[in-house]
């Protein structure tokens, strides 16, 4: 089993998963190591604060040995396949995790890989950052089936994690981006597919209007610094700011999965009010990484293709 896409789990793999995340949040610092004696491999061709610490402590606290890997560092670099990379590193590790520039890169290192993949972003999906915002909506609203979430800005990856986990619970989302920055084609007809109730708009305050949750991201992601100055011009007026969290429900709580660029897509009073949840969200991102890593990688090697989850209930693989 490997987490490339959240389309890659159900509703109830979803589910178990963020009960694990909680009992891990509570039971901090007093929870099992089941990943003891194993190590993964953190392979990185981009930046990152949160996704690394976070899945380098929640892999020590569970017991692992976490490998951090710069793409840039490793043969990988200097032209050696991602085939024959994810080849040799199964025969040292027992799980790999991989941010990329290009989403085939995961999909070729889940190909060629004996161990589980997990997607740690990539230019298309970011699933171990929609788990962290599933669990903070959780915690907020005791719920998820229902909530409404508005998305302002780019359809981009961490966009797209969100359409397909908002179709596979229930939630509706609204996004509003500027036109061509859209959520794609392909992930809007795998939503329908899903059952998702995705609505695209122009305007940021159609999307926050009475919404539950509103939530954003930077207008440059990594990748598309050499668009900077026309994404600037482009996207001025998506910034989830005070006047745009009123339009939202009275109880709505505003997300980002950081890095904030701080007045431009959110402002100091949104991030630092008392609506904000975002970290909350960037903590669970720790949690949920716990409850994803005991899962893949918990059972025995020889399990792991098979779709073995320690409880045996995961129902895809
Ligand atoms: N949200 C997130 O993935 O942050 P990093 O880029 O710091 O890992
Ligand atoms: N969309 C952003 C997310 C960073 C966590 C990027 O890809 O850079």
């Amino acid at each position: 089993m490997n987490l490339i896409s959240i389309a890659d789990l159900c509703k109830e793999d979803i589910i178990r998963l963020l009960e694990s995340a909680d009992a891990f949040k509570a039971q901090r610092g007093h929870h099992g190591r089941p990943l003891q004696g194993k190590s993964l491999a953190m392979i990185f061709e981009k930046p990152s604060t949160r996704t690394r610490v976070s899945l380098e402590v929640a892999c020590s606290e569970l017991g692992g040995h976490p490998l951090y890997l710069s793409a840039g560092e490793l043969q990988l670099g200097r032209g050696e396949t991602v085939a024959d990379t994810a080849r040799v590193l199964s025969r040292y590790v027992h799980g790999i995790t991989a941010r990329v520039f290009s989403h085939n890169t995961v999909i070729q290192l889940a190909k060629h890989s004996s161990v589980p993949v997990v997607n740690a972003l990539s230019d298309w999906e970011h699933p171990l950052q929609i788990l962290a915002d599933l669990q903070t909506m959780r915690q907020h609203f005791g719920r998820l089936e229902g909530l409404r979430v508005g998305w302002i800005g780019d359809g981009n990856n961490v966009c797209n994690s969100l359409i397909l986990a908002s179709a596979i619970m229930g939630m509706e989302v609204c996004v509003a981006s500027p036109a061509g920055y859209e959520p794609k084609a392909r992930i809007m007809k795998e939503a329908e597919r899903l059952g998702g109730r995705i609505e695209v708009v122009s305007e940021p305050a159609q999307a926050a209007r009475g919404v539950d949750v509103l939530v954003t991201d930077t207008w440059v992601s990594m990748g598309d610094e050499a668009e900077e100055a026309e994404r600037l011009r482009v996207f001025g007026k998506y910034q989830v700011n005070s006047e745009l969290m009123r339009l939202a429900s009275e109880d709505a709580i505003a997300l980002h999965c950081l890095p904030a660029h701080r007045g431009q897509e959110i402002t100091d009073e949104v991030m630092d009010g008392e609506q904000s949840a975002v970290f909350e969200e960037a903590e669970n991102r720790m949690h949920t990484s716990k409850a994803v890593m005991a899962w893949l990688m918990s059972g025995p090697r020889e399990q792991y293709r098979r779709g073995f989850c320690a409880s045996g209930a995961f129902c895809k693989s």
